[in-house]
């Protein structure tokens, strides 16, 4: 098997009864690669994650990781669900730190990573503040601060930015790029935004309604940083819109 892969999805169907939600679905993530897949709503995108972490069992066909079927003990990975929020009981530094809390991380270890991700985040004045006291884009960035705490080998994300405005949204996948790039970790991001698939991704995989189906899988090259009125961009967002075209 290419080292490179980082996740391999092999014949992976799910059916809930009599429904039939992925047919049939084999593609490859590459180890470092940043995976936005886009499809219309119900077609089983969260289905997909939700069997990644094996809070559902396939039907039939696998999903590897390193060659190998996922196992939650040893494979680290994070999984922003969507519309998730923060835990509200606990500060920024509590939320941050859980992740190293649950997996037996020692102290001061734990405060030096907390630390690291705060700076990260850009939320170091406000380690003790609760999500209630801080504005949309801040509890954004701990939810995703909570999510890189731990290093994930792989991070899942399920429209994270999903109810953000604009302009809060460009700058949030500015940073979620930045950590992206430095931390090298490997990102599936599940997006209904065309835009936002082009301007965060390498690979676009495009689904197909259900029982669905991937319609194609499309590499995006485009130059960092990434502007959304330069001609190539809104070149490949067309041919994405094009292919979806579920209105
Ligand atoms: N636990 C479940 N039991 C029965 N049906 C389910 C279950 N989970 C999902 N489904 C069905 O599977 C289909 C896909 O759901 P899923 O949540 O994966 O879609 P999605 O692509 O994430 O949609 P959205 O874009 O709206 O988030 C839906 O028709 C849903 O009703
Ligand atoms: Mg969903």
């Amino acid at each position: 098997m290419n080292e490179n892969i980082k996740v391999r999805v092999t014949n992976l169907s799910k059916q809930f009864g009599d429904l039939k939600v992925l047919d049939n679905i084999s593609f490859d993530v590459l180890q470092g690669e940043f995976l936005c897949v886009v499809g219309p709503t119900g077609c089983g995108k969260t289905t997909f994650l939700n069997s990644v972490t094996k809070l559902y069992e396939p039907t039939s066909g696998e999903i590897l990781i390193d060659g190998k079927p996922v196992d939650l003990q040893k494979n680290n990975i994070s999984y922003i669900f969507q519309e998730q929020s923060t835990m509200e009981w606990y500060t920024v530094e509590q939320n941050i730190e859980y992740g190293l809390r649950i997996r037996g991380v020692p102290k001061v270890e734990r405060r030096q990573a907390v630390d690291e991700v705060l700076e990260m985040v850009g939320l170091k004045g406000f380690r003790k503040y609760y999500p209630r006291e801080l504005s949309a884009s801040m509890v954004q960035r701990v939810v995703i601060g909570r999510a890189f705490a731990t290093k994930p080998e792989l991070l899942l994300m399920d429209e994270p930015y999903g109810q953000l405005d604009i302009e809060l949204r460009f700058k949030l996948e500015d940073e979620l790029i930045d950590l992206w790039r430095k931390t090298g970790t490997t990102v599936i991001f599940i997006t209904h935004n065309i835009e936002e698939a082009v301007y965060l991704s390498e690979h676009i995989l495009v689904l197909t309604n259900k029982p669905s189906t991937i319609k194609k899988r499309i590499t995006n090259n485009l130059p960092r940083p990434r502007n959304v009125i330069d001609p190539e961009f809104i070149r490949l967002r067309n041919e994405v819109t094009e292919l979806i075209k579920w209105w």
